[in-house]
C-alpha cells in the first residue's frame, strides 16, 4: 500500500461558501457575506469599490449559500457515507463574536459549532478547522479598517483563544488563515482592506501581512499551550509558477512570483522574515510598524504546512503580447502544453507533485494537500443523475500524483481533502453553478432551487478511493 494507513481522506468546506442564515443565531456580518455577484465583485474583491453595505440592487449569494446552516445534519451523514477520516471547515468569526471583538462570545454561535463537532465525533471523523476562511468582521472594517491595524491582532487571538478553549475536546487539527497569500491578490477579502486615493497600497498590505503572521504565530503558541495535541498549519494558495521560456529572464520572473507567495509560508514555518522579501521592502521604501517583541512572536513556527492546489501558473520575464488566462484569483500566461477547465483553470497534475516537492525541500515539514478538485457546470440527466467523469478522471489524475510523490520521492502527506465536497458558491465568482462536490446542491446562481441534495456518480468513486486507501482510483 502507498500511502500510509492513517492518511486523512476527507473534503473541505468554508463557513461563508455554504451555511447561509448570515443573520441568524446572532452571527454579526462578514466581508464576504458583501461580495455580491456580478462586475462589481472584482473591484470590491481588491480593496478598490467599498462597499460595506446591502443594497437592493445587488446579490449576495452567501446569504443564503446552500443553506448548510439548516442542512448540517443531513450533510455530515453524506459525507460519512463516503468514508470521510476527516472534515476541513471553517468557524465563521461573526458567529462566535458578531463584531469580532466582542466582549463575550456569542452562546448561540457556539452551540452551532458544538452540534457539527459532535456529529462528527459519532461518525469519527476528525475535524481540520480554519480559523479565518475569508473572513473578517465589518464591523472591525468599519471600526479599525481590517488588518490594517494592530487592534486585529488582539481580537482575532481573543477569538481563537475562545473557539481553541471550548473545542478541544473535538479538534485537534487548526489552520490559523485560509490562503494568507490572498492577501496580496484579493485583499478585501483577505484581509477586509479598502483603500483610500494615493494611499500606498502595497504598504498597507504588507503591514496587514505583518499583523496576520503575528497573529498566526502567536494563535500557534496557544493552541501548543492549551493541548500539545493540537497540530498547527498554515495555508498556502498553491501552484508554483512555469517560465513560459528556458529564458534566464522568465525563469527569474518564475523564482520573483514564487516568492511573493512564499513569502507568507516562509516566515510561518521558518520562523523569520527571509532577506529577498526584507530588501523588497527596503526597495519599495516600506517600513513595516513593528514593537519589541514582533520578531520573537513570530519564531513560534508552524507543525505543518498546507496549501490548495488548482493549478500551476505561468510567467515571463518580458512584456509581450501573451495570451493570458486565470486561476484561484492569479493571473497566469495561458500555457500551451495544458488543457483548461471552464472558467480557464488549467489542470496540471505533475505540477501537484512537483509542489510537493518543492514544499518539502523548502520546509521540511509534513504537508496537507487541504483544496483541490474540478469546479464544472454539472448538467442532471433526465432522471436528475449527474455522471460526472470529468470530475472523476480529474482527480484520478491528482491522486495518482500524489501518490508518486509519497511512493516515488518520499513526500511526507498527512493528507487531502478535495475541495467543496459538497457543492457550494464560489469564492472567485460567488457562482453556485461552478460546482466541486460529490454531493449535488438544488440551487441555482440567484439561489432558486429546492435545496436537495443528490449523489453524483463521484460519490462512489470517491468512497471506493477512500476504502481503498487510494489504491483503487
Ligand atoms: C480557494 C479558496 O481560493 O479556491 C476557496 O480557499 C475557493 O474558498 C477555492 O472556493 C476555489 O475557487 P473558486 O473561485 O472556484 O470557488
Amino acid at each position: 500500500m502507498v500511502l500510509p494507513k492513517d492518511f486523512l481522506w476527507g473534503g473541505a468546506i468554508a463557513a461563508n461558501q455554504v451555511e447561509g442564515a448570515v443573520l441568524e443565531g446572532g452571527r454579526g456580518l462578514s466581508n464576504v457575506d458583501l461580495l455580491p455577484i456580478g462586475t462589481d465583485r472584482s473591484a470590491i474583491s481588491s480593496g478598490i469599490l467599498e462597499h460595506l453595505e446591502w443594497d437592493d440592487e445587488h446579490f449576495y449569494p452567501a446569504k443564503h449559500a446552500i443553506d448548510m446552516y439548516h442542512h448540517y445534519l443531513e450533510d455530515i451523514d453524506l459525507l460519512a457515507e463516503m468514508g470521510f477520516k476527516v472534515f476541513r471547515m471553517s468557524i465563521s468569526w461573526t458567529r462566535i463574536f458578531p463584531n469580532g471583538d466582542d466582549e463575550e462570545p456569542n452562546q448561540e454561535g457556539l452551540r452551532f459549532y458544538k452540534a457539527i463537532f459532535e456529529r462528527l465525533a459519532f461518525h469519527g471523523i476528525k475535524p481540520l478547522v480554519t480559523l479565518a476562511h475569508f473572513d473578517v468582521p465589518v464591523s472591525l472594517i468599519k471600526r479599525f479598517g481590517g488588518w490594517r491595524s494592530r487592534h486585529l491582532v488582539d481580537a482575532y487571538v481573543n477569538y481563537a483563544e475562545t473557539v481553541l478553549k471550548v473545542f478541544d475536546r473535538y479538534v485537534d487539527y487548526w489552520l490559523t488563515f485560509n490562503e494568507i497569500n490572498i492577501l496580496l491578490h484579493s485583499p478585501f477579502v483577505g484581509g477586509g482592506l479598502i483603500f483610500k486615493e494615493k494611499e500606498n497600497r502595497q504598504h498597507i498590505i504588507y503591514q496587514a501581512a505583518h499583523h496576520q503572521l503575528l497573529a498566526s504565530s502567536l494563535v500557534t503558541k496557544l493552541a501548543h499551550d492549551i493541548n500539545p495535541n493540537n497540530q498547527v498549519g498554515c495555508m498556502l494558495a498553491g501552484g508554483m509558477h512555469y517560465p513560459y521560456s528556458c529564458r534566464p529572464e522568465d525563469y527569474q520572473e518564475a523564482i520573483n512570483r514564487d516568492r511573493e507567495n512564499y513569502f507568507f509560508i516562509d516566515v510561518q514555518a521558518r520562523g523569520y522574515y527571509p532577506a529577498y522579501a526584507l530588501k523588497k521592502l527596503e526597495r519599495q521604501g516600506i517600513v513595516i510598524d513593528m514593537k519589541k517583541d514582533d520578531l520573537d512572536i513570530l519564531k513560534e513556527t508552524v507543525d505543518f504546512v498546507s496549501f490548495s492546489y488548482y493549478s500551476s501558473r505561468t510567467v515571463s520575464g518580458f512584456e509581450e503580447d501573451y495570451e493570458e488566462t486565470t486561476g484561484n484569483l492569479f493571473k497566469s500566461i495561458k500555457n500551451p502544453n495544458l488543457a483548461s477547465t471552464e472558467w480557464g483553470w488549467q489542470i496540471d497534475p505533475l505540477g501537484l507533485r512537483n509542489a510537493l516537492n518543492q514544499l518539502t525541500d523548502r520546509y521540511q515539514k509534513p504537508l496537507f494537500i487541504v483544496e483541490n478538485g474540478l469546479g464544472a457546470k454539472d448538467m442532471p440527466d433526465e432522471n436528475g443523475y449527474i455522471n460526472d467523469d470529468y470530475r472523476i478522471d480529474y482527480m484520478r489524475q491528482h491522486i495518482l500524483a500524489l501518490k508518486d510523490a509519497v511512493e516515488i520521492d518520499g513526500v511526507n502527506l498527512l493528507g487531502y481533502t478535495s475541495w467543496g465536497c459538497i457543492d457550494l458558491i464560489a469564492a472567485s465568482t460567488g457562482q453556485m453553478s461552478k460546482r466541486y462536490g460529490f454531493v449535488y446542491v438544488d440551487c441555482d446562481d440567484q439561489g432558486n432551487g429546492s435545496f436537495k441534495r443528490f449523489k453524483k456518480k463521484s460519490f462512489e468513486w470517491y468512497k471506493k478511493v477512500i476504502k481503498s486507501n487510494g489504491e483503487v482510483v
